[in-house]
């Protein structure tokens, strides 16, 4: 198997490098609070979860950071949160038309709302929407998600498309119970949404969730994912995520290597940053805030690629 392997991820990356080229786009991202009302059974910012300590940032703290991130040169700005309702839909559409004003790109990554919701925030002048699938098995779905339906998740991607938003969808890799048969629904599911944006990542068991004790994703299953989703959606932008890069000193580097062409270097100010807890080990978290911009570009450097 392994030669095909090597021949998987030469043709996606010959792929990327046709429909991408050598550049790496940067995004930066601002985590803005870390609570949330739901309880996916995976995730350490879980509202079960009374063990973390938990913070909100103030639309004014957001703002200042989103032009500390803007003056260093990254053109998009993602904010992403839990899905806190402390924010108003008022607030957020106050924090998104300030944060335009910079002249940057604005990313949301803030979870299930109402379509008239996306829609306001559209209005403020979002771009992007990121909103992953999870995993397009429905049974599987419903187990992770106690509070959640999958019906509701695509009810959401599709509006988030409707509204014009580009749009990011994307699966954990190595989740219990997930079969390959259900990884190949993940990638029939993104065939059919065609998603401008796909994130995917190792599932890292969190020992403060119920599935402390299962298995995580491994470093080439996720690897074949990205290489797979880069030949079915040769235009999508595919981000070789924090994850990768938890499970793996290089991994991210090796995500580039085989389809991905897009990094999110962490922008969230101390002291927050280690309270951003998805999963036990994220890389980053004890920087100072601006490290992660300078190391980024050296890793991308140090594989023949520049960024934007
Ligand atoms: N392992 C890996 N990824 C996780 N996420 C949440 N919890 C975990 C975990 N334990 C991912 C989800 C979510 C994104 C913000 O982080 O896919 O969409
Ligand atoms: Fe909340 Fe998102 Fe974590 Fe689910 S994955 S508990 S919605 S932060
Ligand atoms: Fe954050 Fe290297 S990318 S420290």
């Amino acid at each position: 198997m392994e030669i095909y392997q090597d021949k998987l991820y030469a043709l996606a990356d010959s792929i990327r490098a046709r429909e991408k080229g050598d550049v790496v786009y940067l995004r930066g991202i601002i985590e803005f609070s870390n609570y949330c009302r739901r309880n996916c059974l995976y995730c350490g910012l879980r509202r079960d979860n009374t063990k973390l300590g938990r913070y909100r940032m103030s639309p004014e703290e957001i703002i200042k950071r989103a032009k500390e991130v803007a003056a260093l040169g990254i053109k998009t700005v993602v904010l992403q949160s839990g899905e806190d309702p402390y924010y108003k839909l008022k607030d957020l559409v106050g924090i998104v038309s300030r944060i335009k004003e910079l002249g940057v790109y604005v990313t949301l990554s803030i979870g299930e709302l109402s379509t008239h919701a996306y829609r306001e925030l559209k209005k403020a002048g979002a771009d992007r929407y990121l909103l992953r699938h999870e995993t397009a098995n429905r049974k599987l779905y419903e187990v992770l998600h106690p509070d959640g339906s999958f019906f509701n998740r695509v009810r959401c991607l599709y509006a988030l498309k409707d509204l014009g938003y580009e749009v990011g969808a994307g699966n954990m890799v190595g989740l219990p119970g997930q079969t390959d048969d259900m990884l190949w629904e993940d990638l029939l599911f993104m065939e059919k949404l065609q998603p401008e944006m796909v994130g995917i990542g190792p599932f890292i068991p969190h020992p403060d969730t119920p599935l402390a004790k299962e298995k995580g994703g491994t470093l080439e299953q996720t690897l074949t994912m990205i290489a797979l989703t880069r030949i079915i959606l040769p235009k999508a932008n595919i981000p070789a995520t924090t994850a990768l890069g938890t499970i793996h000193p290089e991994g991210r580097e090796l995500g580039l290597k085989v389809g991905a062409n897009v990094v999110m270097p962490n922008m969230t100010p101390q002291p927050y940053r280690p309270l951003y807890q998805l999963y036990p080990g994220k890389i980053c978290v004890n920087e100072d805030p601006d490290a992660c911009l300078p190391c980024l570009k050296r890793r991308i450097e140090s594989i023949g690629r520049t960024i934007i």
